[in-house]
């Protein structure tokens, strides 16, 4: 056990995930992990990379927004992801703020999914604290599928369709159904961790973030309030929708946390790497 004056701050993830990793919620460290644990890589999201997303890129501070620990699980359970093509990702985000604005993920769509009319969809958990997840769907500009297709062939990531965004509180399973960009925001002081379940095949796609500087809305704190501002670099952004209940909660188990779940009943899950099998209009 590593123990020390954050002693007091300890998260213990190993109840609530299954695998036994713990951190501080002031540091974005797994401070402990257990042998029997591997990961295949952990990424820092520092200052120099979010400066192309948030709204004021002269910041110095913070350093460090988040990191991420790719494809985290137990030993015991490595041929069971194999077998069922799935990654199991942990994210640590420091708290505070950025400036006026929220500390948050760098943002990202998924593209299709080999010979997939759907792109990727995921699985996102909050094991720590609270989040605001903002989505937002971007003009197809052709509805014709070809096979080896990239989303980014098929998109005016310039025109914004919807944009919608949910609060998680710790426990919350939310499923991100295809199509949609995301990102996940800490509006809490102390540490956002959260945790995900996606096809091991799915890629990021960082672009079209990049290229207009962010989502198209920076959630910033002002008077104690959240407050949207409309990124101008977007040339068509809808109004802010909320929504209150997200009908796609029923693919997943609300009882366990995602990686039980899966370890449980991994073909629950099957709809991770085929996502054509799901009607998802029907579910809107
Ligand atoms: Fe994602």
């Amino acid at each position: 056990m590593i123990y020390g004056e954050k002693e007091k701050m300890i998260v213990y993830l190993k109840t609530i995930n299954g695998i036994k990793v713990q951190c501080t919620d002031t540091e974005n460290k797994l401070l402990q992990l257990n042998n029997d644990i591997s990961i295949h890589k952990i990424l820092d999201r520092n200052l120099e990379e979010m400066k192309h997303v948030i709204l004021n890129n002269q910041l110095l501070y913070p350093k460090l927004f988040y990191t991420e620990y790719f494809h985290i699980l137990k030993n015991d359970h490595k041929d069971l992801f194999k077998e069922h093509g799935l990654r199991h990702d942990i994210t640590i985000m420091s708290g505070n703020l950025a400036g006026i604005e929220f500390m948050k993920t760098y943002g990202h769509y998924h593209d299709l999914l080999n010979s997939k009319r759907n792109t990727a969809p995921e699985v996102i958990e909050i094991l720590y604290g609270q989040a605001l997840i903002l989505l937002q769907k971007p003009k197809m500009v052709s509805s014709k599928y070809a096979l080896g297709q990239s989303l980014e062939s098929m998109c005016d990531f310039s025109h914004i369709e919807e944009f919608t965004y949910f609060k998680l509180n710790k426990g919350d399973v939310f499923v991100i159904p295809p199509g949609y960009g995301h990102i996940l925001i800490n509006q809490k002081p102390g540490a956002l961790i959260f945790s995900s379940l996606i096809s091991s095949r799915a890629k990021s796609l960082y672009k079209s973030i990049f290229d207009f500087r962010g989502g198209a809305y920076y959630i910033i704190k002002k008077n104690a309030k959240q407050v949207f501002v409309q990124n101008p670099n977007y040339k068509n952004v809808p109004k802010v929708k909320k929504q209150r209940k997200w009908a796609y909660s029923n693919l997943v188990d609300k009882k366990d946390p995602i990686y039980l779940s899966f370890v449980n009943d991994p073909k629950r899950y099957h709809w991770l790497n085929d996502p054509d099998s799901i009607n998802w209009e029907n579910f809107a």
